[in-house]
């Protein structure tokens, strides 16, 4: 199995997607389930809030398996935004991605490796490893240098002896040229508390310690300070890292193919992960998970405008709901009854029968003007805007007309003309504006309608 600990991931780069939803935290419930009116970011919609209560307690009750969820409701009536509630309420080290159904289309890959990705993407694996490190303050350090061996006139990092402090010992330690050369090319001086791996010879710095002089002196220093270590330098320590399936699935592929390939001729990113690499992941996840150095953490993979999949993907999906390890899988469409693609048959949502039988529908309705004041300000909020009363009265009126979306929207770009014309607040005259220069759907519509004979066809 290949190390785990090379992962530059960060798991914030994949939750960006959902910047207009980052107001929700959870489904905004009461003990009993109830929807409190305005709670958690979430307003109004309280059906399917609560609906979406009682799924989230048959999911963490581990009675959902082998089902769906289908959010179903006209645009803009917060179905993106009750599936982000719901993996909120799953808990923090909950993945959640968020797809199209358009996306399975490409030249290059098939529909269901992009399916098996997103899907792999969306189990997290909580790994505990108990490493043995070397940790300590740094008191003295010596690095020893050599000629390069190809380059006399240059000098090379060749070993190192440094003193590592503890609250309770001192102990020198001697280390080769790869050490040395991470010390060196991370700025680590004395004064720095560190941590060696010692297996695997990686430095990893934790800031400067508090104890030292040099922690003393900068007091405007901006780079974190911690107290000196506890306990002895030579110690077992638990390090738990949060990876994905589609993580492991990388490393480990990448291990096959050799990282030396990759160093001279790129990595290989868009290489197809095959089954075998996905097998042995699985296996070794599920052996962790028995020994209990790893925990999994089921995600949601919510699939948008669903009615794009088809017949192809939807049987795979209804196969890959049945597998062990699956996330919970939310689909949200705005249609009616409609033609599932790739077929001349007519089925309500557009989705295949036998999947709408085992899923669990949510049908998200229209807002009130009560509630779109309510969510635009919210909104307002969350993005450190100011609006005034005449403003905000004239964009709720626009999202009770078009969409709440389109609201939405408005509401950043208003904030922009406020800006640019040097004020702090929006006000009536920057909504006008925006709303003039921008069109919604059915404007854009009517629009393309008028001036068709004039447009262009290709
Ligand atoms: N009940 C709600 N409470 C708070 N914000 C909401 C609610 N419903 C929708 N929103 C917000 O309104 C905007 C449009 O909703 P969205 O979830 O994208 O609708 P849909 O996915 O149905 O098209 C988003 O910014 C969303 O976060
Ligand atoms: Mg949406």
């Amino acid at each position: 199995m290949a190390s785990i600990r090379e992962v530059p991931t960060s798991p914030a780069k994949r939750f960006e997607r959902i910047g207009a939803h980052t107001h929700i935290k959870g489904l905004g419930l009461d003990e009993n389930l109830h929807a409190v009116k305005i709670k958690d970011g979430m307003v109004g919609q309280e059906k399917a809030r609560e609906a979406a209560g009682l799924v989230v307690k048959l999911i963490k009750e581990g009675k959902l398996s082998g089902k769906c969820i289908i959010l179903a409701g006209p645009p803009g009536t917060g179905k993106t935004a009750i599936a982000v509630a719901i993996s909120r309420e799953l808990g923090e080290n909950v993945p959640f991605i968020q797809m199209s159904g358009s996306e399975i289309y490409s030249s290059e890959r098939k529909k269901t490796e992009i399916l098996i990705e997103a899907i792999r993407k969306c189990i997290g694996v909580e790994i505990h490893e108990m490493r043995k490190v070397y940790e300590g303050e740094i008191v003295s350090l010596n690095i020893n240098t050599a000629p390069h061996p190809y380059n006399p006139y240059q000098r090379v990092p060749e070993s190192v002896r440094l003193t590592l402090k503890t609250k309770e010992e001192e102990k020198t330690i001697e280390a080769g040229a790869s050490i040395a050369q991470q010390i060196l090319g991370s700025g680590i001086s004395e004064g720095h508390v560190v941590q060696i791996d010692a297996e695997t010879g990686r430095v990893v710095s934790l800031g400067l310690s508090l104890e030292s002089t040099k922690g003393k002196t900068y007091d405007v220093d901006t780079r974190r300070k911690i107290p000196r270590p506890e306990g002895k330098v030579l110690k077992e320590k638990e390090f738990v890292y949060m990876l994905t399936l589609a993580d492991l699935d990388e490393i480990n592929a990448r291990s096959r193919s050799g990282s030396f390939f990759s160093l001279l001729f790129g990595g290989s990113e868009t290489k197809e992960i095959d089954t075998e690499v996905r097998m042995a992941v699985d296996q070794q996840v599920k052996e962790w998970v028995d020994q209990g150095k790893a925990f999994i953490h089921p995600g949601v993979l919510f699939i948008d405008d669903s009615h794009l999949l088809d017949l192809e993907a939807f049987s795979f999906l209804g196969r890959a709901m049945e597998s062990e390890l699956v996330p919970i899988i939310i689909l949200a469409t705005n249609r009616g009854v409609t033609r599932i693609r790739g077929t001349d048959v007519k089925s309500p949502l557009g989705f295949p029968i036998d999947l709408i039988d085992r899923a669990v529908i949510i049908a998200t309705h229209l807002y009130d003007a009560e509630s779109i004041r309510e969510i635009l300000r919210i909104r307002a909020k969350e993005e450190k805007i100011e609006i005034d009363d005449e403003a905000l009265e004239k964009l709720t009126n626009v999202g009770a007309k078009s969409s709440l979306r389109y609201a939405v929207q408005l509401l950043s770009l208003a904030a922009q003309n406020a800006k640019a014309k040097g004020r702090e607040k929006i006000v009536g005259k920057d909504v006008e504006r925006v709303d003039e220069l921008f069109m919604d759907v059915t404007e854009a519509a009517e629009y393309l309608k008028k001036y068709e004979e004039r447009l262009m066809v290709h």
